[in-house]
Parts: structure tokens; sequence; C-alpha cells
């Protein structure tokens, strides 16, 4: 990056922003009709399984061997649907997109009913992680998807932007822009989220006592190109059709 313009002389202070996050998000097309089978077939593959188990804990289907779901036929027409916006996500922050091969490894169903939330986590087997949902109105009453910054060094002194009573002020818009303790991002049906994969996240509590709240997680791996064996950057794997499983 190139030095910012040089400031007129004597004007004030000005802060320039560096190293931002990329959190990709699209609208996506759902047919209700769709939905409402897609809903229908979450509830099945539940079966009478409603938390993690731990009742305060949404139900994941990770957990309970539902961690396939771009195979079932509910469900492939929108996850393929998926794939040019992934492609999309990466040509944004910079990617070759012939340079890289982008796989799904697992995609799951989550519910989290009245009172329940995800804790805070990332997604260390992956590279690239999306959600979609499958309803919410937007408000975050169903319990929002709440991002944290890898590191803060905004704050200056770690810990300080949690709040607490500290020297940071909790309103100010200053505070907002540069030492945000997370973001909160607010459910709607057909939104696609995408994000890195190495980024902490969890689910707040779906306070909506009328509704359960339904969206499909998704973890995404680079690899090299098909074909191209150990020719490219060593930190990027080859492609797993040139991989060889290690028996006995
Ligand atoms: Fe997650």
């Amino acid at each position: 990056m190139a030095n910012p313009q040089p400031p007129a002389p004597g004007g004030a202070l000005q802060l320039q922003a560096l190293f931002p996050l990329a959190v990709g998000i699209v609208q996506l097309p759902l047919d209700p009709l769709d939905v409402a089978v897609q809903m229908q077939a979450i509830r099945e593959l539940q079966g009478l399984a409603v938390s993690n188990p731990d009742p305060g804990c949404a139900w994941t289907g990770d957990l309970h061997g539902v961690g396939q779901l771009h195979r079932h036929p509910s469900f492939a027409p929108l996850i393929s649907s998926l794939a040019g916006h992934a492609g999309a996500y990466l040509e944004g922050l910079g990617f070759g997109r012939s340079r890289v091969a982008l796989h799904i490894q697992r995609c799951w169903p989550v519910v989290s009913e009245l009172g329940q939330v995800v804790g805070r986590h990332h997604h260390p087997n992956a590279h690239l992680s999306a959600v979609v949902y499958l309803n919410g109105d937007g408000s975050g009453r169903s319990g929002c998807l709440r991002f944290f910054p890898p590191r803060q060094a905004n704050e200056l002194v770690p810990g300080l932007a949690v709040g607490h009573g500290g020297p940071i002020l909790a309103d100010a818009p200053a505070t907002a822009q540069w030492n945000a303790p997370w973001f909160d991002l607010a459910p709607r049906a057909g939104l696609l989220v995408l994000f890195p994969a190495s980024v902490d996240h969890a689910v707040l509590e779906n306070e909506d006592p009328n509704d359960s709240r339904f969206s499909i997680s998704l973890d995404l791996v680079l690899t090299a190109p098909k074909g191209e064996g150990g020719a490219t950057a060593e930190y990027l794997a080859p492609h797993p059709g040139e991989w060889q499983e290690v028996t006995g």
C-alpha cells in the first residue's frame, strides 16, 4: 500500500484505516417453497435432537453426523449456487481465481431454538467459511452472527475495548470505527455471508419465541489446481485428487 496523500500543513490529525477484514455478503433469491422443503428436511435430519447436547447450545449438524448437506438433493442446487459468490470473494481479495481450487469440505445445518446460542469459535480445519440463512427478518432477534476482530491493535492496552467502564468510550462513534470489540450481523432469509475461517465468531441468543433460527454453514478449503502437483507455493496444499491415503 502506498503512502497516503500528505496532510495539509496545519490540518487536523488524520487516521488511516489499514488491514481491513473482508466479510462478503450477498442476498440470494430464495424460493419460499424450496425453503419450506429444506426446513422440513433439516427437521427430519435432526430427529429428536434439539441441542448440542447442552440445552443452551443450538443444534449443529456437524456434531450429529449431518456434515455433507451439499450432497443432499434438497440442498445441492442452493449450495452449488454459492460457488460463484465464493469465487467472487476470492477475486475480491486479490486471488487469481485460476490459481487456486476451492472445495466444499463440510456443509451442515444449524437450528437455534429460543434461548440457544453458538459459542465463540473458529474453523481451523478450513480456509473460508460461509453461512446462508433460510430465515430471519434482519432485526437480529433470532440471534446475530457476532464477529470478533483477530487482533485489536487500536485499543493500545490489550483488553480495554471490551468495556467494563474503561477509558475507551463505549458510545463514541470513534470507538465503533476503531475499537469495536465485535461486529454483529443480523440474519435475513437468503443472506449469504463469507469470511476467513480463522476469524472467531459466535451466534447470539435466539430471542424470538415464535421462530426457530435456520442456517446452513460451510467450510471451504483452498488447494492448488488439479494437475499442478507441487509446482505451486509451498503454503498451498496440492489438489486432494493427488493425495494418497496411508493405510495400515
Ligand atoms: Fe462457525
